[in-house]
């Protein structure tokens, strides 16, 4: 993975059909999308569940992009080999996950993966100012997690404005979460933002068998992001 700060969608598989994740990874990829973001909730950190390691295991094989993994859970680091082991290219952890995000952001790539933080529309950027240093990803939540479809919190648009700004020439990703659409995506980018995920936007209107609105999905938001001023 090299970096660049190109736009990127991110399509959530939270959104996709669950008796058939495969296929639909790869009707996805087919349709347009630059990474695959894994959506991991444990009932506890969050108020829903999804899977664990070995439903990402299985599915790492269908994926010729980017896995990107999104854990919502508390703790993190008794399951980051689980996860290195699954074929995590991104392992993100939340910083209000436990006392030691430092430590957790070391495992992560002690165990051979890029190392991402993500943070909850309540937390501060500067949450996470001492630990720019050793990230390569920044996770914005523009929803509170736990489920798709939700509605994008503006106040965040001024919180990756600051982000950008502290992130400087470091070779960071900045990355929303919730509520991206061909509407709201062009703030996120016109602030700074190069990974877009996006969910109910991409996989709403589509199935295996009919893939074509997901590359429409896909055109869309990425042509709101050209023409933005
Ligand atoms: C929310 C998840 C998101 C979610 C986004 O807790 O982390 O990745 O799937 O879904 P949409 O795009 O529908 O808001
Ligand atoms: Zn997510």
């Amino acid at each position: 993975m090299t970096f660049d700060r190109n736009l990127k969608i991110a399509p959530s598989i939270l959104s996709a059909d669950f008796a058939n994740f495969g296929a639909e990874i790869e009707a996805v990829e087919a349709e347009g999308a630059d990474w695959i973001h894994v959506d991991v909730m444990d009932g506890h950190f969050v108020p829903n569940l999804t899977f664990g390691p070995p439903l990402v295991k299985a599915i790492r094989k269908h994926i010729k992009t980017v896995m990107d993994v999104h854990l919502m859970i508390s703790p993190v680091d008794p399951y980051i080999d689980a996860f290195a082991d699954a074929g995590a290219d991104i392992l993100t952890a939340h910083v209000e996950a436990g006392p030691h995000i430092h430590r957790t952001l070391q495992a992560i790539q002690g165990a051979g993966m890029k190392a991402g933080v993500a943070l909850n529309p309540g937390t501060p950027v500067s949450a996470i100012e001492a630990v720019l240093d050793m990230v390569d990803l920044v996770c914005i939540m523009t929803v509170n997690p736990g489920f798709g479809g939700q509605k994008f919190i503006h106040s965040q648009i001024e919180k990756v404005r600051n982000l950008r700004a502290m992130i400087g020439d470091r070779p960071v990703h900045i990355e929303i979460d919730g509520g991206i659409t061909p509407e709201t995506a062009p703030l996120m980018r016109a602030v700074g933002a190069d990974v877009l995920v996006a969910g109910s936007a991409v996989f709403g209107g589509g199935s295996v068998s009919d893939p074509a609105p997901y590359g429409k999905n896909i055109r869309a938001i990425r042509t709101a992001c050209d023409v933005m001023v």
